[in-house]
Formats: C-alpha cells, sequence, structure tokens
C-alpha cells in the first residue's frame, strides 16, 4: 500500500508554483435573469477555448446547476468535512465533462466553519486553484451580509442584469453593495434577454452612469446575450444550449463574449487568494 503522505506530498509538488485560477462570483440583485444559465455555457465555452473551469454551485435550494445539466450529484460541499475527503473527490462532471461542486447546504456552512475546520478548507481549496484557470461561482440572488463577503473576496464578480428596470434596479443595489465592501472589486456586467445589442449596450450605458455619478466607482460591459428562446428549450432538455443549439444566436453571442473576455489583456488579479480573502470575513463576524 503507497504512503498516503508520499502520494499527498508528490500531489502537492507537481501542483507548487502552479498560478492560482481566477475566481469569479456570478451574482445578481433579482432571481431568475440568466446566472446559472450564463455560468454553465459561458465554463464550457471556455473551455472550448482550451481553459480548464470549475463551477461551483451555491443558489441553494435553487438546485440549478444540476437540473440544468442533467445530473444528481452524489457528493456535495458538506461531504468534504463530514468524511475529510480531498476537494478532487467532491467533484462531478456534466456534459462535456464539465466539472462542478454542488455547494450542498451553501454558503452559511462555509461561514460556520471553526479555525481547525477553515484551514483544511484552505488547503483543499488552494489545491482546486492550481488545478484550474477559472473557478466560476454560481451565487443565489441578491444581498446577504454572507453572499457579499463572499462576492466581494473573488477576483472578479459578473453581475447579470435584463433590460428589464426592476432587474436594472436590484442590479444597481448589488453593486452599491459590493463598492461598499470593496470598492477595488473589478465588477462586469453582462446583460441577459436583451431585445437588440443596441438596447442592450443602452441598459448598460444607464447602469454605468449611476454607479458612476452615485458611487464614484468603474463598471465594465462583459457583453450582451440576446432574448432567445433557444434558452428555454436547452432548459426543458436539461442540456446547455451551446451543446444544444450551437449555431443560435444566443451562442453565438457567447461565443463572441469569451473571445473578447480572453483577448482584453486581464490585468494581473489580486495576488491575494480568494480564501485569505473570505478568511477575514469568516472570523471577523
Ligand atoms: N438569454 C435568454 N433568452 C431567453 N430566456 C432566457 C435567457 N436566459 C435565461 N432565460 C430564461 O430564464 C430562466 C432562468 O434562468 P436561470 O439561469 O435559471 O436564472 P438564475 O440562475 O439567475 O436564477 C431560464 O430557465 C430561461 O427560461
Ligand atoms: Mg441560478
Amino acid at each position: 500500500m503507497k504512503d498516503q503522505a508520499e502520494i499527498l506530498r508528490r500531489r502537492m509538488q507537481e501542483l507548487d508554483g502552479k498560478p492560482q485560477a481566477k475566481t469569479i462570483a456570478i451574482a445578481s440583485g433579482k432571481g431568475g435573469v440568466g446566472k446559472s444559465n450564463f455560468s454553465i455555457n459561458f465554463a464550457l465555452q471556455l473551455m472550448k477555448n482550451g481553459k480548464k473551469v470549475l463551477i461551483f454551485d451555491l443558489d441553494i435550494g435553487m438546485g440549478n446547476i444540476d437540473i440544468l445539466m442533467g445530473k444528481s450529484p452524489t457528493r456535495t460541499f458538506v461531504d468534504l468535512f463530514r468524511e475529510e475527503m480531498s476537494i478532487h473527490d467532491i467533484i462531478e462532471l456534466g456534459p462535456e465533462s464539465l466539472p462542478y461542486i454542488a455547494g450542498g447546504s451553501g454558503l452559511s456552512h462555509i461561514f460556520e466553519l471553526d479555525q481547525v475546520k477553515f484551514t483544511y478548507f484552505q488547503d483543499e481549496y488552494e489545491k482546486l486553484s492550481k488545478s484550474f484557470d477559472y473557478i466560476l461561482f454560481d451565487m443565489g440572488a441578491g444581498a446577504t451580509q454572507d453572499s457579499l463577503n463572499f462576492i466581494s473576496s473573488a477576483h472578479e464578480a459578473i453581475v447579470v442584469t435584463t433590460p428589464e428596470p426592476t432587474s436594472i434596479t436590484d442590479g444597481y443595489a448589488m453593486i452599491k453593495h459590493l463598492v461598499h465592501k470593496d470598492k477595488n472589486l473589478p465588477l462586469k456586467i453582462l446583460v441577459n434577454r436583451s431585445l437588440s445589442e443596441k438596447n442592450g449596450r443602452a441598459t448598460f450605458d444607464r447602469l454605468s452612469l449611476v454607479v458612476k455619478r452615485f458611487l464614484d466607482s468603474e463598471v465594465t460591459l462583459l457583453g450582451v446575450l440576446p432574448d432567445d428562446r433557444s434558452v428555454l428549450e436547452a432548459v426543458n432538455k436539461q442540456r446547455p444550449f451551446v451543446i444544444d443549439r450551437p449555431n443560435s444566436s444566443v451562442s453565438r453571442a457567447i461565443g463572441k463574449l469569451v473571445h473578447s473576455y480572453l483577448n482584453e489583456g486581464h490585468l494581473q488579479s489580486s495576488p491575494r487568494s480568494f480564501v485569505d480573502k473570505l478568511k477575514r470575513f469568516v472570523f471577523e463576524r
């Protein structure tokens, strides 16, 4: 039998010096605006471009990610602690072998970890971070203290809104909370379900203007996705739309969005790791 410690040591050596994943939180003020569909299809499109991506499903109670991928996870985040598993053991695979972790009982679980368990999580997350290029957090809607702390610990946040006034207002409220938490958190806006590219850009312009004027802060446009029936059709089939309808307008738009996302010349993401930032919040409560 191989020595466990030896295996672990070797695994850690392999990961030594590898860069950290970019941690991206996908959030919104209002629910049902398309976060989970975006997360999955954005992840798949990044993978098509050779990136290693993992989704962490934190939209608890809605059980979105697994349903959208037609899977039922056998392990969740909670098992990591219950059975002292390695974080790699709780990764489930969706379509196209898209790796994801089911959040289990969710964020509150993370914020209730004691020092010992948090250190365990920290070590495990570090392994995860060195095995992927991007880690996407699919968040629940709305702004609780826990979710705001969590989102603002990420390297960047994508705030999803539709052109509807209620969605924009709730999106603005979310941005306001996040700016108050951390003025340096890069904020990107995704306008989903837009009737046209022009209409989507106008939505972004309105939002960015109020953010500038009232919060003295900047948001950038990640992209505009059209309102497209093929999303609903794909959801009904429990298949991601980029797989179900690769030539639909929404799939083409996501292809374009990822292309420009990867070519924008990322600012080096903050050297502080996600878990280091999160730790502050967990033990300051
Ligand atoms: N681009 C789109 N075009 C048309 N319908 C969409 C689009 N994006 C989302 N939807 C609809 O909105 C519903 C909710 O999307 P979902 O990703 O589950 O939202 P959230 O995760 O924000 O709650 C989907 O089931 C689909 O019917
Ligand atoms: Mg969701």
